[in-house]
């Protein structure tokens, strides 16, 4: 990791220490409106999880969660029913320590503090990663969402999904210190560098779109 990477990962989690601080465990303590967007956002991305899996005859499902905060997206698979094996990873400490305390006693589950997955799983998703970019410079924000999605890619035998702001959002609603993605350019680059099976969804009502790369399982 260069100095810049240190730096920015340091800037991250000052961020969402305050957020949590001020809002604790709650969607506000990671910068969301509210439980219901929170929600809408894990429907999407665990589409990236086959319908083949989460059966008893297949065992858990294995997945990472990048930047899990205080582990809503557990608390959500757990009301799903799904059969997971999960790992939520997340560079702020204190959302760690919080996700933990979270989610005592659920099997199958365990938190880490780290800036980047630490298996191979079947899936992983990354949920609100990429849109606070505070006062970081936009090519070297570009560079940590890059280096994040080949992470994911590493990091995922089956497929992963994640999601940013879109460039499509209303120009009165749009923040300096939030950083917007054209969904065109990062479909284009998921296409060329990862698979040639991926999803581009900006259908279901918030300003910010996701992507699902289904990887070829020999
Ligand atoms: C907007 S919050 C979303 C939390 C959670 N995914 C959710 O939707 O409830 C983003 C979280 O990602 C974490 N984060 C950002 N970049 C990360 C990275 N490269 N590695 C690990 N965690 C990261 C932040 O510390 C923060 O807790």
């Amino acid at each position: 990791m260069t100095c810049d990477d240190h730096a920015l990962h340091e800037g991250i989690a000052r961020y969402y220490e305050r957020r949590l601080r001020d809002n604790g465990p709650t969607p506000q303590g990671v910068d969301w409106n509210g439980a219901e967007s929170q929600q809408l956002r894990f429907a999407q991305l665990v589409r990236i999880i086959q319908a083949d899996h989460g059966t008893e005859s297949d065992g858990p499902v294995t997945l990472n969660d990048l930047g899990c905060g205080y582990g809503a997206l557990l608390t959500f698979l757990v009301e799903q029913g799904l059969d997971i094996d999960y790992e939520g990873t997340d560079l702020c400490e204190p959302m760690v320590q919080a996700a933990r305390a979270c989610h005592v006693g659920v099997a199958n589950a365990r938190f880490r503090i780290g800036g980047a997955c630490s298996r191979l799983a079947d899936y992983s998703v990354a949920s609100g990663l990429f849109n606070v970019r505070q006062d970081v410079p936009v090519p070297l924000w570009e560079k940590f969402i890059h280096d994040t999605l080949d992470d994911l890619d590493r990091s995922s035998r089956r497929g992963f999904a994640f999601n940013c702001l879109t460039s499509y959002s209303d120009a009165e609603k749009m923040r300096p210190h939030l950083h917007y993605c054209a969904p065109e350019e990062i479909f284009r680059h998921c296409k060329n560098r990862f698979s040639r099976n991926v999803a581009l969804l900006h259908d279901y009502g918030l300003y910010e779109f996701t992507i699902l790369v289904r990887k070829q399982v020999g």
